[in-house]
Parts: structure tokens; sequence; C-alpha cells
């Protein structure tokens, strides 16, 4: 198949689809963004390179290395824009310093839209930020206003090595694309979004942004349902945020794998549960572990409890106030989308594709708007049964479908600013996955391997 889009061969394009990346240096991660980006040898369009940034050296490096020419000003063609605010975000300190940058970015990329190929991208490299002791998401909230005129594609998670380390505001990366499509209108207009921040204490912040994690082979049980979440991952989690006899609560039990986490570490788990079915698979695995042979080195057995329910008919009775809640909800309707890789080899081995076909199952919830203010009220709900001070993981992603981006993860953290203060977030970050060429030759499209562990405390 011809390439037109870029210069380089399928080898090197596949795996810059992989929706996140361990980070070199700045000068490789510009190299692999300009050899993905620019074509250099398009009769029509000239390999032009807009950049606003701190590292103009080595951009200057590998644009001449690989063809590219860099444009000043706002006065010619330009094929490609990369906007890298990485140090100068960090150097922010207040809202309204946030806002002015913000205006300034907007100023560039209204300036650059008319300039830009038809279907050719911007990239803005941005982290998520402390303001004083506030976590702010700048990045979600300048992506919210450049989508006002550019259409938002999707975003990688760039991963750093100082993961570990206890100043974990340099854990992670955005590197978020816009195209101007038939979806983009050059209007540009500031989003303000109100996003509630409240102080938040460093040692409230789960101390790593990212993990790579190959759940064990699932078990005759478990891989009956189609998105279950990896204990190791929850206990991580239940760890921190947790001490032995809290309660933690999960919403949409599935197999039980918060449950399980839980009470394997000695903390009272709960949980509800749609499908009668699962409920049952939940229940028999939190009963195998628990039964006497397997627990006998313990004296006092974790309390545990899993109603076959809606989590929309919780009642201030059913369960003891929650230390913490950890969940994953449907991810919007995507296991009713036909064709997804994944649901064609499930369907094969006679395994369900969906959770269920019941109406208040809200992964068959056509409505994006409604399914979110749906799954909000839960949570909001919740709020009332977790204790003062308590926290709340919810595991999600952004959603691609039919070639509209989704920002689920984001819009889902905006919403609940209202009841909860939002933490920093870790990502879930898979690598058993098999990568797949989509939109090779044409354009970018990446394959989404991150899932956003959404941190929050109770206001
Ligand atoms: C992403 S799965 C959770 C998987 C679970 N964390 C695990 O590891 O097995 C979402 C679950 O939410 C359940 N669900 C959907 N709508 C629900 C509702 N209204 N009330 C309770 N559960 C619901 C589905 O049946 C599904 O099992």
């Amino acid at each position: 198949m011809k390439n037109r889009f870029n210069n380089i061969s399928s080898k090197e394009w596949l795996p810059f689809q992989k929706s996140w990346f361990l980070s070199d240096s700045t000068e490789t991660l510009y190299e692999k963004h300009i050899r993905f980006f620019i074509k250099y040898d398009d009769p029509e369009h000239a390999p032009t390179l807009f950049y606003y940034g701190k590292n103009k050296e080595s951009l200057l490096r590998v644009a001449e290395k690989n063809g590219a020419r860099i444009v000043s000003g706002f006065d010619e063609p330009v094929q490609y824009a990369l906007i890298d605010v990485r140090k100068t975000v960090q150097e922010i300190r207040t809202i309204e310093e946030w806002e002015t940058l913000k205006a300034q970015i907007l100023s560039m990329a209204k300036q650059l839209y008319p300039l830009l190929t038809p279907k050719r991208f911007i990239t803005i490299l941005i982290p998520n930020h402390f303001l004083q002791d506030h976590y702010f998401p700048a990045a979600w909230d300048l992506a919210y206003s450049i989508a006002t005129g550019l259409s938002l594609k999707d975003e990688k998670i760039g991963c750093l090595p100082e993961n570990t380390d206890p100043h974990f505001e340099n854990g992670i990366f955005y590197v978020i694309n816009f195209r101007k499509d038939d979806r983009a209108n050059g209007r540009f207009e500031s989003e303000t979004i109100h996003w509630e921040t409240a102080p938040v204490s460093k040692k409230e912040c789960f101390p790593r942004q990212w993990g790579i994690i190959k759940p064990p082979p699932r078990d005759k049980t478990e891989i009956l349902h189609p998105a279950k979440f990896p204990e190791n991952l929850i206990k991580d989690f239940i760890s921190f945020y947790t001490r032995e006899n809290d309660n933690v609560f999960d919403p949409m039990t599935g197999t039980g794998s918060t449950q399980l986490a839980a009470v394997q570490l000695g903390r009272n788990a709960y949980g509800t549960e749609l499908s009668s079915f699962f409920t049952r698979i939940a229940n028999n695995r939190l009963q195998e572990f628990l039964s006497p042979s397997l627990f006998s080195q313990k004296t006092e057995q974790p309390d545990y409890k899993i109603l076959n329910k809606d989590a929309r008919d919780i009642g201030k009775n059913d369960f003891p106030a929650f230390d913490y809640i950890i969940t994953s909800p449907p991810y919007w309707n995507m296991l009713n989308m036909k064709g997804a890789e994944n649901q064609a080899k499930r369907k094969q081995k006679g395994l369900r594709v969906n959770y269920s076909d019941d109406a208040g199952d809200l992964g068959n919830m056509e409505d994006y708007d409604r399914f979110l203010s749906e799954l909000v009220n839960i949570y909001f709900h919740l709020a009332g049964q977790l204790k003062p001070n308590g926290y709340m993981t919810i595991i999600v992603k952004n959603i691609k479908k039919k070639g509209v981006n989704y920002p689920f993860a984001w819009d889902l953290a905006k919403a609940l600013s209202k009841k909860f203060v939002l933490l920093p977030e870790f990502f879930w970050l898979q690598d058993d996955i098999n990568l797949a060429p989509y939109g090779y030759g044409n354009t970018f499209v990446s394959n989404t391997f991150h899932h956003y562990c959404l941190n929050f405390k109770k206001k």
C-alpha cells in the first residue's frame, strides 16, 4: 500500500501508534514526531514545521536531518506544528498565569489554522500540574479549548523514568494530537471550565504515575467476563488508600476482583453488580478464597457482601460506611460495537461479548451524555456513604468511536470535581496486545493501550 502520509516504513509506523511510550530524550521524541507527521517529498506541500518550545536547538538538528524546514512567524503554509509547553507549564504557580499561557497558545492555534495543510496535525506536549498545593489538569483544560477549533484526535502518554521519585509530578506528560479535518472549524473559543480544585497533600497522592501491568492468564470463570481488571493493580491501590479492617466498596463488581484483592489484604469487601451471572461468579470466588482450609492462618475473617443489584438503587442500610471505593464502569457502550477484533475472537470461543442485555446496564446506553450523567449520579450518591476524607479510584479510558474522540476520563473527572477533589492520576499500561496498523499510509490513529486510574478524595 502506498504511504501518502509520511516517508517511514510500516516497521517504524506501527510502534509509533502505541498510545504510551517510555520517554527518550527530547531530541529523539521530536525526531519521531517529525518523521511521522511530515512528508518531505510531497509535490504539493512543502515539508514545513512550526515549533513553539524551549528546545529549539534539538529541534533544528532533527528537522534538518529529516528534510523538514522550520517556519518562523505566521506567513507561510505549515505541514505540521509541534508545541512543547512542558517546561513553561512547570513554571506556572497560579490560575491567572495559566489562563495567560492558555490564551497565548489559543491565539497561536488560531493563527496557524488557516496555514495548516488540510488533514494535518498539531501536537501539544503538556503535563498536568500542581498550582501550589492544588492539583490542576492543565493538559485536559487546554485540550478542551483547542478542541473548539481543531478536531481532538487522541493522546499519547509519555512515561518518564522519574516515575519512582516521590516528586511524582515528573511521572508522565501528555502528547495530544489535533487535526484540521471536516470536524474542525478554526473558531477557537476559550472554554472556561471551572475545575473545582482544593488543596492536596503529597502524601495522599499515589506514589507512581504509571505501571506496565501484565495480568496473569484468566482462569475459567474470570474469562467469562469481557472486561476484568487485574487484582495486582487493585491491590496496590487498596494497600495505599486503606488500612487493615477498613471497608472497601465496588458498585460494579463484575467478577469480584476488588473484593478478592480487598479480603486478601485483610480489608472488608462490599459491592453490587447488576448481572446475576457475574454476582454468582464473584461470590463463588470470595467463598472459595475464604473457605476455612485456605484461610486458616487468620483468626478473624474479613467481612464481605456482594449484592445482585443496580448501583443506582443502593440503600443506606445495605452496607456499612466505606473507607475507599475502587471501581471500573462500562466504557460507555463500546462492548456493543461490532467489528472490534477482540469481540470477534470472544464470539468464536462462545464467550460473552457484552455484560448483559439489561436496559439498566450502563454499557447498553446509546447516548453519551446520558450515560455520563447516570454514572456521575451513582458516584455522587455513593459520596454520601463514603466516610469523611474517604478516597475513590475509578478506572476508565478515553473513547474513540466512529472517528470521534470522547474524552470520557476527563469528562468524568470534570463532573466529579463538584463533590470530589482530584488527585494525580495513574496509568495502567498494557503491553501484551498486538498493535493494529489503523490508518496506515493515510493518517495517524493510535492503539489505546492505557487506562486512566482517576483518584479522588471526598470533599
Ligand atoms: C468494567 S466491568 C467491571 C469489571 C470488574 N472490575 C472486574 O474486574 O471483574 C463493569 C461492570 O458493571 C456492571 N454494571 C453495568 N451497569 C450496572 C449498574 N447499573 N449497576 C451495577 N452494575 C452495573 C456490568 O455488569 C459489569 O460487570
